[in-house]
């Protein structure tokens, strides 16, 4: 075979040029703009793209070099609106769940891969760190941030196949997540309907591999792209490169705080499977015979339970549960037992056990524990919340007030699952 081949995927501007049996260059269409990426197939499910790409007959239809050469060089200037303007003094609080005061010393929001690559080289040039921002569900700011605050609003779903059954969608980092999975649904995908109502965006979604009611990001993962902080290179992560766990990934991990995710892709599929065994989603669906249930329902379903429990951040600030849920090996998990015959626990895969850490937190006194500007929410005991005019520090200080007690009270340790930051300015007053 001779390369490069030059093909378009049908029925979509996307442009590509098979440069051999591992290699790809890819220009694809999202938002208003073009990504073009160098995609190294070191992977099989790369590689196995590569050869469904020169399939006769497939999807991908031959087009000339003048073809691909038009997308691949269009400049992707900026539209005024994904311009790079860094503001200083931002404060913080409309851009996190948690909403408490607390303000970026630089601050910009980008909305092209153009302007997210400026922000990097301005940091760069300036020697200050960086620290993204998405949606900003999963954070607490312990202060203010002494750094380039990047708000990344990278948008964009597109479809890059579909064969009437299984769909494989790519979303914009910057793409809210309910939205997105609203999408899915109005469409007819199936895969994502536990995880709805979830705050955040879809580019922090595989940072701490999103779960609820028995279903993880990982489930439906196909692959993400994320940009190396370091020299600008986009690189594909398949599921494997993620190394997904618990709440974790990566990202969070050893490559932690050396990426920025631009864009993640997803494997739904039209007659999915419903998830419906875990929690209350069974008695919600009850109404519904089994055989007449949708995925639409088994979201509906979810949201329902979410907003019984689960506190809105829109009316009162939170970060969704605030601690993992430890595992312990099976040991201590039954001596755990005999004192307490209520404690839920469940047992994985591995031979640990999972304890539902609202339970220990409730039992030890702490829901709906109030004080002036934060608390801890009184439906469910794993969700700290802020009223209004608290500081993360004060709500650190709850962090640990909890995480103490239930150490003395259980003999666990409880990890926090939302990141906390603090990244003050070296020596000194803020400038
Ligand atoms: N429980 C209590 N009191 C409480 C909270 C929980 O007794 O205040 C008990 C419950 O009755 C249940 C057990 O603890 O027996 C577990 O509670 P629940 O089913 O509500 O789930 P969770 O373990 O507390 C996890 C996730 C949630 C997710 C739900 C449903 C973590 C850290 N949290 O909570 O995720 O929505 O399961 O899948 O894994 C989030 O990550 O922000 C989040 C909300």
């Amino acid at each position: 075979m001779e390369y490069p081949v030059y093909l378009q995927l049908r029925g979509t501007e996307n442009v590509y040029a098979v440069q051999g049996p591992d290699r790809f260059w890819e220009c694809t269409r999202i938002g208003g703009q073009w990504l073009r990426q160098d995609v190294v197939c070191n992977t099989w499910p790369d590689r196995q793209r590569v050869l469904d790409m020169l399939e006769d007959g497939g999807p991908w239809e031959p087009i000339s070099s003048q073809a691909f050469l038009g997308p691949w060089l269009e400049d992707a200037t900026e539209d005024g609106q994904g311009a790079f303007k860094v503001k200083e003094h931002v404060d913080l609080a409309p851009w996190t769940t948690f909403g408490i005061s607390a303000h970026a010393r630089w601050f910009v929001q980008v909305t092209t891969m153009g302007a997210l690559r400026e922000a990097m080289a301005w940091a760069e040039e300036q020697k200050v760190p960086l620290l993204v921002l998405g949606g900003g569900s999963n954070m607490l700011l312990h202060g203010d941030v002494h750094a380039l605050v990047v708000l990344v609003q990278l948008t964009g779903i597109e479809v890059l196949s579909d064969d009437g059954q299984h769909v494989e969608v790519a979303a914009g980092a910057g793409e809210g997540w309910h939205d997105f999975v609203m999408r899915t649904l109005d469409e007819g995908w199936g895969g994502l309907e536990n995880l709805s109502l979830i705050p955040g965006s879809v580019g922090a979604s595989p940072m701490q591999n999103i779960g609820a009611y028995g279903v993880e990001i990982q489930d439906r993962f196909a692959w993400l792209d994320a940009v190396r902080l370091s020299d600008g290179a986009l690189q594909r992560f398949d599921a494997e490169q993620c190394d997904f766990g618990y709440r974790e990934s990566v990202f969070k991990r050893g490559q932690k705080g050396l990426w920025v995710i631009v864009r993640v892709a997803f494997d739904l599929d039209r007659s999915s499977i419903l998830r419906t065994g875990y929690g209350a989603i069974e008695a919600e669906l009850q109404a519904i015979p089994k055989t007449q249930r949708t995925h639409r329902d088994v979201s509906d379903a979810v949201i329902r339970i979410r907003q019984s429990k689960l506190p809105d951040p829109k009316q009162i600030g939170n970060a969704g549960s605030f601690f993992k849920n430890p595992s312990v090996p099976a040991e201590v998990a039954q001596k755990l037992f005999l004192d307490h015959p209520n404690m839920p626990q469940y047992p994985l895969p591995d031979g640990r056990v999972k304890l539902a850490a609202g339970w220990m937190i409730d039992q030890a006194g702490w829901k709906g524990h109030k004080r002036d500007t934060h608390g801890v929410h009184d439906k469910q005991a794993l969700v700290l919340v802020h009223f209004g005019g608290g500081t993360g520090l004060e709500i650190w200080q709850l962090a640990e007030d909890i995480m103490a007690s239930v150490k003395q009270r259980f003999g666990i340790d409880l990890e926090p699952e939302v990141n906390q930051i603090s990244i003050p300015r070296k020596g000194g007053t803020e400038a």
